[in-house]
């Protein structure tokens, strides 16, 4: 499988057309930012990483019976997917409270949910991706209330799946942001990422943060923090 022209450049990744054209291959950078793109910075070998970790786990949710957009990993830093159309939402599920949730409602980090919560933003940059509810993107015509419901019963579901599975390598699900793609026969399946930069990790017995917030919040030790996430995956 050959790239061909470079159909888009995201903030992480770029996507390339081939010449299948049921099939993309994505290509993972090294580029992060934070704050809509306010932020920018490089976290040396993520790319590696963020492609492995993903192709990991959407192999491992597929065999749990949710569609994904994955093909094949053809290297470090690419991956052939499914041509989708994202819809242009960004799911986010929360377990513990932090980020935005902690800020927006006023509670400290690491209040431990009874039940998971869900939310959307509507992915534009240049409104900033602001919060919506379901009726919203209905009403936004992004998604069709049938693939509303089919979204967030995949996103509960793999919620499950990760939180349980993280949990054996001591690591919390704090939360997670998911991105779904329709495919040309209208089928849902779960595109983008799942990373350090699109999840909260945090070690189970010490509450460190392994994962984006080091960058976004100048912790440091940003790298480290992502291949410690990567070899408790690989069994190391
Ligand atoms: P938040 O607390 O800042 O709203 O973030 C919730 C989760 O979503 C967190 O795991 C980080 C992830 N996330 C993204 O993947 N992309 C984004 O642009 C933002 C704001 C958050």
């Amino acid at each position: 499988m050959n790239k061909k022209e470079q159909l888009y450049e995201g903030k992480a990744k770029k996507v390339f057309a081939t010449e299948n054209p049921e099939l993309y291959i994505v290509e993972y950078k090294d580029d992060a930012t934070a704050f809509n793109g306010l932020k920018k910075g490089t976290i040396s070998g993520k790319g590696v990483i963020n492609n492995r970790m993903t192709n990991m786990l959407m192999q491992m949710l597929e065999k749990k019976g949710i569609p994904t957009h994955f093909v094949e990993e053809i290297s470090d830093r690419e991956t052939v997917v499914k041509k989708v159309s994202i819809v242009p939402l960004e799911v986010i599920i929360r377990n513990i409270s932090a980020g935005s949730f902690a800020k927006n409602y006023g509670v400290k980090e690491g209040i431990v949910f009874e039940q998971p919560t869900i939310e959307f933003s509507y992915k534009n940059d240049d409104l900033g991706d602001p919060l919506i509810n379901q009726y919203h993107a209905i009403a936004l015509k992004l998604a069709t209330p049938e693939e509303i419901e089919t979204i967030k019963k995949y996103a509960f579901a793999i919620n499950e799946v990760l939180k349980e599975y993280f949990k054996a390598l001591n690591i919390d699900l704090v939360d997670f942001k998911l991105e779904f793609g329709k495919q040309s026969d209208g089928k849902i399946v779960l595109a983008d990422e799942i990373s350090p930069d699109t999840c909260r990790f945090w070690d189970s017995t010490t509450k460190e943060k392994l994962d984006k917030d080091r960058f976004r919040r100048d912790l440091g030790g940003v790298e480290d923090a992502y291949q410690e996430v990567m070899r408790r995956l690989m069994g190391e």
